[in-house]
């Protein structure tokens, strides 16, 4: 009998397969990699994953692929449902210090939205309650930033996105506008409502099954840029809405939930309005 071969056990078979990462892997791959096989072996001892489990992880994972096209990204809903995604913004975001926190893009950002002047109306012809908007784009010590490229994009009341409506072509509810020398900018839309994430696929399936469910509280997206600055990508969510405490994706944070109805309240306006301040960190030098 050749003495030279070993058995696997579960006692040494997590050493075995660490001991097959080479030297000369790249060394942040070997990190990553090392740290996953660790954790999905430790995963698979502690809940003592039957063949049959495994078998459904198969089936699941396959599925999750089977449901991406340029239209859905099913993988993604996963993460966001997970938690997985906020963590990563989390960690990237640690250090930002006074400025604007950050959330999930979210599947619904589109690259070539109507570009529209200030004060424009993003939702003309469309029912629902109206919602001014009026945005201030500063740095982290409050001086606006003038001329920042800034793309909004939100559901309608009924909680759909444009491309959720119809063929999807038509754009609406969706717009990308300048910031002006004060650093303002204006614009006028209907109000967006909570609404699912897509929860028709395995991703949904598996909320199911925790007993969680699909809806995520009535927001606004943001992505602002300026030159010299890093990337603001952010929601802005609606106080008092349902949904704020069971966010299907962990996205939101407290300084980002505002008022849409306080203008009404003080009797100065019959619409909703929405004021935020949104300030940006400064690029990193090169
Ligand atoms: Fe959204």
């Amino acid at each position: 009998m050749d003495q030279a071969h070993v058995t696997y056990t579960e006692a040494n078979l997590t050493q075995a397969v660490l001991g097959r990462i080479r030297p000369d892997a790249d060394p942040r791959m070997a990190e990553i990699m090392a740290a996953l096989i660790r954790h999905t072996h430790d995963f698979v001892r502690e809940v003592r994953l039957t063949p049959e489990e495994w078998g459904q992880g198969v089936a699941f994972l396959t599925e999750l692929g089977k449901w991406c096209d340029d239209k859905r990204q099913e993988v993604i809903l996963l993460s966001d449902v997970l938690g997985v995604t906020m963590l990563v913004d989390a960690i990237a975001h640690a250090g930002d210090g006074n400025v604007t926190e950050t959330t999930v893009l979210g599947p619904f950002h589109r690259e070539n939205p109507p570009v529209l002047p200030d004060g424009a109306d993003i939702a003309p012809g469309m029912a629902g309650e109206r919602l001014e908007v009026v945005a201030r784009i500063a740095d982290a010590e409050g001086n606006p930033l003038p001329d920042a490229q800034v793309d909004v994009w939100h559901a309608s009341p009924e909680g759909y996105y444009d491309s959720q409506i119809g063929d999807g072509e038509a754009h609406s509810m969706r717009a990308r506008l300048r910031s002006g020398a004060d650093g303002m900018v204006r614009f006028t839309t209907i109000a967006p409502a909570s609404y699912p994430v897509p929860h028709d696929g395995p991703a949904g399936r598996m909320l199911a099954a925790m007993g969680r469910g699909p809806m995520r509280p009535a927001h606004l997206h943001f992505w602002i840029r300026r030159e010299g600055y890093r990337d603001l990508v952010t929601h802005v969510f609606a106080a008092g809405d349902r949904y704020l405490e069971e966010d299907a994706v962990f996205g939101v944070k407290a300084s980002l939930v505002a008022d849409f109805e306080a203008a009404r309240r003080r009797g100065e306006t019959p619409d909703l309005r929405l004021e935020y301040e949104f300030r940006l960190p400064r690029a990193a030098a090169a």
